[in-house]
C-alpha cells in the first residue's frame, strides 16, 4: 500500500476511532468533522495548512481542560480567553469543556431579527457611506437569491456518498440557509430605505433581477459557480473591514443597520470557502474563476454606483451649496478606500495560488460572533 494512504484522513479517523472509547463519542467526532469547516483552520491557523490531518483541525479554544480522557492521558491544562489556544478535538472528545468551542466554531446559519421601523436613510453621521452601503444593499436580495439557486444546481450534480462529497453537500446547504437569512434581512431594509422616499429603487432592483435570471437562463453552471465565487471573493476584507476598521464611522449610528452588515459580512467570513470549493468540485481552473471574478465585479460594481449617484443626488436636493461640496469630496473620499481595500483583493483572487482559506479572519470576529450569539 502506498505510504500516502497510510498518512491519509481516512487512517486518520480509523486512529481517531481507537481514542475514542465509546460508540456515541465517535459518532459526535465523525459529525463535527463533517461539518468542520476548513476555512477556521487554515485562517489564523495557516502555519498548520501544510501540516498533517491532525493539524489541520486545530481550532481556536478557549476554557478549561479536565484532561483525563478515559484511556489517553492529557495533562490537564487551562485554555482562557486572553490568548489563542489551538487544539484539535481528537485529544478532547465529546463530555470535555472544551468540546464546546469545536461546536461553536462550525459554520451555522443564526437569524438574529432588525426593527428598521426607525432607521433613517443616512443611518451613520457619515451619509455618504450609508448611502454607499444602501446601494449595495439594494442588489444583495436579487444577488443572494441568484447564489442559492446556483448553490442548489451545483449541489444537485455533486453526487457519491464518500466524507467529502457529503460535507460538501451539507456545506452548500448551510450556505443557502446563511445567505437565505441575509438576502431577507437586506429586503426588510430595503423597504424601509424606499419608506424615505427613494421612488426609483424599484426600477434599479428590477434591473439587477433581470440581470441574474438572465444568467440562471443563458450560462454554464461553471460559468455561473465563478461567478458566485467571483462574488465570495469580496466577503472576507469587507468582514474585516466591518468588524475591525470602520468603528469611528459607525460609532454613534443605527445600531439595526449597523447589526444587519457585521452579521452579514461575519458570515460571509464564515463561509467564504464553499463556491471556491464548490466551483473546483464543479469545474475548477484558473481562467474561468477569473472570469466568474471580472464579470461578477462589472455589472456589481457599475449597478452600485449608479444607485449611489441616485440615493446622493436625493439628498443633495435639500443641501446648501457649500454641504453638496464637502458631500461629494467626502463620497471620493469615502469611494478611494473601499477601492483601494477591492484592488488588493483582485490582487490576490488574481494569483494562481489564490484560496480563501489563506484570508485573514477580523480580530474582532471571535468576540462579535460570541456578543451576536448570545443575543439569539
Ligand atoms: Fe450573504
Ligand atoms: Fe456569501
Amino acid at each position: 500500500m502506498p505510504r500516502g494512504i497510510l498518512r491519509g484522513p481516512r487512517c486518520s479517523l480509523l486512529r481517531a476511532r481507537k481514542k475514542y472509547s465509546d460508540v456515541e463519542g465517535t459518532l459526535a467526532l465523525h459529525a463535527l468533522l463533517r461539518r468542520m469547516p476548513d476555512l477556521r483552520l487554515n485562517g489564523p491557523t495557516e502555519r498548520f495548512k501544510n501540516s498533517d490531518f491532525w493539524g489541520r483541525y486545530k481550532m481556536p479554544v478557549a476554557g478549561q481542560c479536565a484532561g483525563n480522557h478515559g484511556r489517553q492521558r492529557v495533562r490537564a491544562k487551562s485554555y482562557t480567553s486572553t490568548s489563542i489556544y489551538y487544539c484539535s478535538p481528537f485529544h478532547h472528545p465529546p463530555g470535555c469543556s472544551l468540546w464546546a468551542s469545536f461546536e461553536a466554531n462550525l459554520m451555522k446559519p443564526r437569524q438574529p431579527t432588525f426593527d428598521f421601523s426607525n432607521t433613517p436613510a443616512r443611518w451613520t453621521r457619515n451619509g455618504e457611506f450609508s448611502q454607499s452601503s444602501n446601494a449595495t444593499s439594494t442588489a444583495i436580495p436579487h444577488l443572494e437569491r441568484f447564489l442559492n439557486r446556483v448553490m442548489a444546481k451545483a449541489r444537485a450534480e455533486i453526487e457519491g456518498d464518500d466524507t467529502a462529497s457529503v460535507r460538501l453537500r451539507e456545506d452548500i446547504s448551510i450556505f443557502i440557509k446563511q445567505e437565505a437569512n441575509h438576502y431577507t434581512a437586506h429586503a426588510d431594509f430595503n423597504e424601509a430605505l424606499k419608506r424615505h422616499g427613494y421612488t426609483m429603487l424599484d426600477s434599479f432592483e428590477r434591473e439587477a433581477l433581470a440581470h441574474y435570471s438572465k444568467l440562471l437562463q443563458t450560462k454554464s453552471l461553471a460559468f455561473l459557480c465563478a461567478y458566485c465565487e467571483g462574488f465570495e471573493t469580496l466577503g472576507p476584507p469587507s468582514a474585516v473591514a466591518w468588524l475591525d476598521n470602520l468603528e469611528p464611522i459607525l460609532e454613534g449610528g443605527d445600531l439595526a443597520a449597523i447589526g444587519l452588515w457585521k452579521w452579514h459580512l461575519m458570515e460571509e467570513y464564515e463561509h467564504r470557502n464553499i463556491c471556491f470549493d464548490v466551483f473546483n468540485r464543479i469545474h475548477g481552473g484558473y481562467f474561468l474563476r477569473v472570469y466568474g471574478l471580472l464579470y461578477q465585479a462589472f455589472f456589481l460594481f457599475r449597478y452600485t454606483a449608479r444607485v449611489r449617484s441616485y440615493l446622493l443626488s436625493e439628498d443633495r436636493r435639500s443641501m446648501s451649496e457649500e454641504e453638496v461640496v464637502a458631500s461629494k469630496m467626502n463620497e471620493r473620499a469615502i469611494m478611494k478606500r473601499m477601492r483601494h481595500r477591492i484592488f488588493r483583493q483582485f490582487l490576490r483572487a488574481m494569483s494562481p495560488t489564490y484560496s480563501p482559506y489563506a484570508s485573514p479572519q477580523p480580530k474582532n470576529y471571535d468576540a462579535y460572533m460570541a456578543t451576536l450569539e448570545s443575543t439569539l
